[in-house]
């Protein structure tokens, strides 16, 4: 009963007889859930418990109707599990690896800027061995950032503090660059990489920023999963409330008990690591939970040996957004509005 008090903030007596949602109340996402769901059939999942007071505990409740009372809707029996303890040690854990992350950005990116310089100043005078050795470092030091920055990306979407900031976005500009960052990376590898433009395209809505993550993500990934001969287009297409763009390989594919388990964290398919390549399974991970930000949806499509195709939708600028900002540009420009 103590362990009651401590969930709920009740007492065995004032709790004793009184139906329970007048005492407390469970939120699942926010969204509040009542005895005639969580009592009807079994229930498992992690839950708000709202005690006395505006008592707040993080527990997993389970339910389970009692034996005999499905026809008199008697009762049902509640098993609350609290996570408080758990929710402190993963608290612990966000915040070291924020910390950690945080310390080792900084030497990174001197170690990144001085060899960079080096290497730039003195490549005439090295030998080949040396030249070798040098971009080698370099390119394992950035690797390194670019872990460095997904560990901090995914610790800021764990706590809820990923900010994006949603404007109208033209989505061939930011495709456009993009897929230009990435056409060395190509090239080295000896893919084609294409991204067909269509200049009809109406505005999105988006964060340029965090938008421009994800391609990067989506066709990096094509590139790292397609061999040498390959080809990687990109394009989108325009539905009545959406655009959906797609970033489409002829590479390795993807085997489809992998697929439902593809947008979790460090989640890597064991045959392509048997290739080699380097990841740390959070490109995904981090994408789904940028393209859900920004209220739209990530799926992918693949055929092992044949290929891939990622797609994503992202919401079109309505009208009537359009309309009121062509109004207040107006009025500014008309002096009707001060700003
Ligand atoms: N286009 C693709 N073709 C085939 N497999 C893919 C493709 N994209 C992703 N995968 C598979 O999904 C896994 C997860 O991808 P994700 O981008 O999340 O991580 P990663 O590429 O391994 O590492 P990183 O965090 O550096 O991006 C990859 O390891 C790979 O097995
Ligand atoms: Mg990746």
């Amino acid at each position: 009963m103590q362990r009651n008090r401590e969930l709920t903030g009740y007492s065995e007596t004032e709790i004793q007889g009184r139906p329970i949602d007048q005492m407390i109340k469970l939120f699942s996402e926010q969204e509040e859930i009542l005895p005639k769901t969580y009592c009807r059939g079994s229930f498992n999942k992690p839950v708000k418990v709202v005690g006395k007071e505006g008592k707040q505990t993080k527990v997993n409740l389970m339910t389970t109707q009692a034996e005999g009372t499905v026809q008199t809707n008697l009762s049902c029996i509640l098993i609350l599990h609290d996570l408080s303890k758990e929710e402190e040690l993963e608290q612990m854990k966000l915040d070291f690896v924020s910390m950690a992350s945080h310390e080792l950005k900084t030497p990174l990116t001197n170690i990144i800027g001085y060899l960079s310089v080096f290497i730039e100043e003195n490549r005439p005078k090295l030998t080949k061995e040396q030249a070798e050795l040098l971009d080698r470092s370099l390119v394992s030091a950035r690797q390194l950032q670019a872990l460095v920055e997904n560990l901090l990306s995914v610790n800021k979407i764990e706590r809820e503090q990923m900010a994006v900031s949603v404007e109208q976005v033209d989505l061939n500009a930011v495709l456009d660059k993009a897929v230009e960052d990435l056409q060395n990376q190509a090239k080295l590898k000896n893919i084609i990489l294409n991204y067909t433009k269509d200049a009809t395209l109406p505005k999105v809505m988006a964060d340029p920023l965090r938008l421009a993550e994800v391609i990067n993500n989506l066709v990096a990934n094509a590139i790292s999963y397609t061999g040498a001969g390959g080809r990687v287009s990109v394009y989108s297409n325009s539905a009545p409330n959406e655009i959906v763009t797609t970033v489409e390989d002829t590479g390795v594919g993807i085997p489809a008990e992998a697929i439902p388990h593809l947008f979790n964290k460090f989640f890597r398919v064991s045959n392509t690591l048997q290739k080699g390549s380097k990841g740390t399974g959070l490109g995904l991970y981090i994408s789904k939970s940028i393209i859900q930000k920004l209220n739209g949806r990530i799926w992918v499509e693949s055929e092992p040996g044949k290929g891939s195709k990622f797609h994503f939708s992202l919401p079109i600028v309505q009208e009537a957004t359009l309309n009121s900002n062509r109004f207040v540009s107006e009025a500014i420009q008309t002096g009707a509005l001060n700003y």
